[in-house]
């Protein structure tokens, strides 16, 4: 029985829409988890893993129409387009929810509808906020159990007033009488993943995957999540947490904006290769940040699990995450070994003799011409089987951040991290942060796209205005901010060479980072930023010569000048909604290269 007025009167009419034959209200127990794998190893679409390899956990084979995030499919619907902005694809409301009761009318026929009360935070804390889940889909279930906090305490703490995002998720594949499903249920031709920031609400047809259909994740913990945080004055952004302790005992908490498919998961479960050094977990892709009393920034990570990148995830690069993934977990996309387990690419570094790849094939090493696992292909854990997550994930305070950190693919002129001179700088560098793209959404792989905070796909509203509300976040009286630093792991050398080890090797700049916090590592002051000098990065027992290291941290002046245009010409398409402070540091940033340029001549 559900108590909550609103909540009962939006269920009617949901069902009332799609038409379902059972509704099924989850309460988020082993045995409805269980339940939910039943059916999908009925259905065919999931195969049980070998228990003596990986107990309780499945491999899921999804339709390969239907593998990732689709951008183009993704829709902020806010009354004026220009509210949504040029970084949002734009519908009118009324013409959106027009096209929305076409496509749901019926939608759920021959199915059951699962209603999925979730909490993003750990429940009761002040930084996290409920949602309603709807979904035809069990697969959603079951990743729903994992990625989020779901059940009972979850509509006890909604009680009959209380205030959640509505969240209608259909696969959008309703069955006549009689009609058999396919494995993987999925409408590509009819997606479209909606966002309503005013009212608050998520309407998603046609996908089953990822953060298309599990929509906790992006489309409330940022798109919606990132409105209510405009008008409250809050922070929900795409970072990582991590817990970074010194050998001498002392704690900085550092978040992290990354693109997708840039690092975020592997740098918060790092394995310091510096002595004595500990980083520990508290979230891999979103945090919520809201002020506290003494005036800091407390973060919580919204989610209970990891969805994370399999491919390129092994031993050496991300050991914690591997130690994660021992038992309980979800596999979606990866290759499937003889003895019944799980194998994707950097997994090791020699392929099994045999596999059966992403798509139900038999896979060989020595004729392969794909990948065995989609280069997308996650896996679905919960976070509590991080061996190095951190005691205080959970709780309801969140946790102080001392650094953010952003970053993403730069194989050229950026170097490898430049700190800001304050608030704004760092808010302009976040503002300037490109990326080659990757195969965590769909599209061309490898392009150069300006990224902002990492945000670009993931921000529920004008990204100028998000810029600004970020501005004025630092404008608040009484307020200690975090410092800001942008990162670059990804540069590249005249022969297409990663120059920088990176993954455990990051400690070395999560180090500087640190002692910049407490006061006791210096800085060369450069047109760009702070970069640190020789002594104070530490290099001990890296295989780089001088040149390498001169060449990461080196300040290009030409590459700078020749990003001013385009910078000027990015921030030309949000026109004069860009904020004022911003323009002032591009304009000082240009300034400042000149005379270093005139000054060298
Ligand atoms: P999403 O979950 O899509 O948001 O991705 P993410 O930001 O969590 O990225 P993840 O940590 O899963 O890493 C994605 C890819 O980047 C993997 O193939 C990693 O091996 C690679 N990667 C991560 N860190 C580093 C690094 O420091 N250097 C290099 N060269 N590659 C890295
Ligand atoms: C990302 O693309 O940033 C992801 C995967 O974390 S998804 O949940 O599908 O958005
Ligand atoms: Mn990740």
């Amino acid at each position: 029985m559900v108590k909550h007025s609103k909540l009962a009167q939006w269920l009617q009419k949901m069902q009332d829409l799609c038409q379902p034959d059972n509704v099924e209200i989850c309460n988020g127990s082993a045995e409805e988890y269980d339940r939910m794998w039943e059916l999908l190893l009925g259905a065919g679409v999931a195969k049980k893993l070998n228990p003596d390899k990986r107990p309780n956990s499945y491999l899921v084979r999804s339709d390969p129409a239907d593998v990732a995030r689709v951008e183009s499919a993704t829709y902020i619907c806010t009354e004026r387009k220009a509210d949504a902005g040029p970084n949002n694809n734009w519908v009118a409301p009324a013409d959106m929810y027009a096209r929305l009761n076409g496509l749901f009318d019926g939608c759920m026929r021959g199915r059951t509808m699962y209603v999925i009360p979730f909490s993003m935070g750990p429940i009761g804390s002040p930084i996290a906020h409920i949602g309603v889940e709807i979904t035809d889909s069990p697969y959603v279930v079951t990743s729903m159990h994992i990625m989020t906090r779901v059940g009972q305490a979850v509509l006890d703490e909604l009680g009959s007033t209380g205030e959640f995002v509505p969240c209608v998720h259909s696969v959008g594949v309703p069955l006549e009488a009689g009609q058999e499903s396919p494995p993987w249920p999925c409408n590509p031709e009819n997606l479209n993943i909606a966002h309503f920031p005013a009212t608050r609400e998520i309407w998603s047809f046609g996908s089953g995957y990822g953060g298309n259909a599990l929509l906790g994740k992006k489309c409330f913990a940022l798109r919606i999540a990132s409105a209510m945080a405009h008008d409250e004055g809050w922070l929900a952004e795409h970072m990582l947490i991590l817990k970074l302790t010194s050998p001498e005992g002392n704690v900085h908490y550092i978040a992290g904006a990354f693109p997708s498919a840039c690092g975020k998961t592997n740098l918060a479960m790092l394995i310091p290769t510096i002595e004595n050094w500990k980083v520990e977990t508290v979230g891999d892709d979103i945090c919520w940040m809201k002020f506290g009393d003494d005036g800091r920034l407390y973060a919580i990570n919204p989610e209970a699990g990891f969805f994370g990148v399999a491919p390129g995830t092994g031993m050496d690069s991300n050991a914690n995450a591997m130690l994660s993934l021992t038992e309980n977990c979800i596999f979606t996309n990866v290759a499937e070994t003889d003895d019944g387990d799980v194998w994707w690419e950097g997994m090791t570094d020699t392929p099994p003799a045999h596999l059966v790849d992403w798509r139900g094939k038999d896979w060989f090493p020595e004729t392969a011409k794909k990948p065995a696992a989609h280069p997308n292909a996650r896996f679905t854990v919960a976070a509590a089987q991080c061996p190095v997550i951190a005691d205080e994930w959970e709780d309801l305070a969140g946790v102080p951040i001392s650094a953010i950190l952003f970053g993403g693919r730069r194989a050229s002129v950026v170097p490898l991290v430049n700190e800001a001179n304050s608030w704004n700088q760092g808010t302009f560098f976040g503002s300037i942060i490109a990326s080659e793209k990757t195969a965590a959404a769909a599209g061309k792989i490898g392009e150069l796209r300006r990224d902002p905070m990492a945000m670009l796909p993931f921000c529920g509203y004008n990204m100028a205005d998000y810029w600004q509300h970020w501005i004025s976040v630092g404008r608040k009286t009484g307020v200690q901010l975090p410092r800001v630093y942008y990162v670059n792991w990804f540069r590249k050398d005249d022969a297409g060479r990663f120059m920088w080890p990176g993954f455990g090797e990051n400690s070395r700049v999560l180090k500087w980072v640190f002692e910049r916090c407490e006061g006791t590592a210096g800085a060369i002051e450069t047109p760009i930023g702070n970069l640190p000098d020789m002594d104070s990065l530490d290099f001990d027992g890296l295989n780089l010569t001088d040149t390498e290291i001169a060449h990461l941290l080196r300040v290009e002046i030409d590459g700078w000048l020749s990003e001013i245009p385009l910078i000027e010409t990015y921030y030309d398409r949000y026109g004069d909604r860009v904020p004022q402070e911003l323009r002032q540091e591009l304009m000082s940033l240009k300034r400042r290269l000149e005379e270093a340029k005139q000054a060298a001549a």
